[in-house]
């Protein structure tokens, strides 16, 4: 059994609220009684991108599980990338930061789909054959998770379906040439979904700093698009030796 944490949109903004969900979030995963296989965090990490907002994050996101971090909308990729990747040695600041884990028995693919000074998301052309390159070097019977902010299809969140991931038929395509691609994971939606995409599972982690209203919560055109008193939460998701996928979400008392 292997166990991948999916914590995402943890928009670090320099005050207390979103430190205090980012550490309960945190010490939870800390605290389990299992060594987890990944604790993957899909994007929006500072809420605004700024060298400050990062520098207060190698303190909030430490785990003694594998720990990997990925852009989303707003985020600085060349902030992102100084504060946490410095061992980083990409030349080009605004590079999409791609990243993969190699486990046993699982590989996790961490696409960029941010779209630098963009809140929508796209696959740049790069990342695609940088993924195409990581699937195709990963036995066929070896699992890939392939996780990034945008999720590429609408969730019935107007808000953030019309900020979604555009451009996913190249994305299908290439899942169509790898059938050890097993799913997709996503963010940015603020709200714990499951859908499908490329005839594979698209799992959706919650928000840790705040939910999104659903149309059927809103109760009015003017009421704020999201909740900001329910839990922080987040995904588990449980690869089987059989190739079975089960995610589980979680909320964590702040
Ligand atoms: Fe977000
Ligand atoms: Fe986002």
């Amino acid at each position: 059994m292997i166990v991948i944490a999916q914590v995402s949109d943890i928009h670090v903004d320099g005050g207390q609220r979103s430190a205090d969900r980012t550490r309960a979030v945190m010490r939870y995963l800390e605290e389990l009684p299992y060594d987890l296989a990944a604790v993957l965090v899909t994007g929006d990490i500072a809420d605004n991108g700024t060298a400050d907002e990062y520098a207060a994050v190698p303190a909030l996101l430490t785990s003694r599980h594998p720990l990997l971090v990925c852009p989303g909308n707003h985020d600085d990729r060349a902030a992102f990338r100084k504060v946490l990747l410095p061992d980083d040695t990409e030349a080009r600041p605004y590079a999409p930061v791609n990243q993969v884990l190699r486990g046993e028995g699982f590989v996790v693919a961490l696409c960029d789909s941010s779209v630098p000074g963009k809140d929508e998301g796209y696959l740049e052309d790069e990342t695609l054959e940088w993924l195409d390159g990581v699937l195709a070097g990963t036995p066929h019977e070896v699992p890939v998770l392939v996780a990034f902010h945008h999720p590429p299809v609408p969730l019935h969140t107007p808000y953030v379906d019309e900020i979604r991931q555009f451009g996913a038929e190249r994305l299908a395509a290439l899942a169509d040439r790898h059938p050890h691609l097993r799913a997709f994971l996503a963010g940015h939606a603020h709200t714990a979904a499951a859908t499908t995409f490329a005839g594979r599972p698209l799992l959706v982690a919650p928000g840790v700093d705040s939910a999104i209203r659903l149309p059927w919560e809103n109760p009015g055109p003017d009421s704020p698009h999201v909740h900001r008193d329910l839990p922080p939460a987040l995904a588990f998701h449980v690869l089987d030796e059989d190739g079975g996928l089960t995610t589980h979400y979680r909320t964590v008392t702040v």
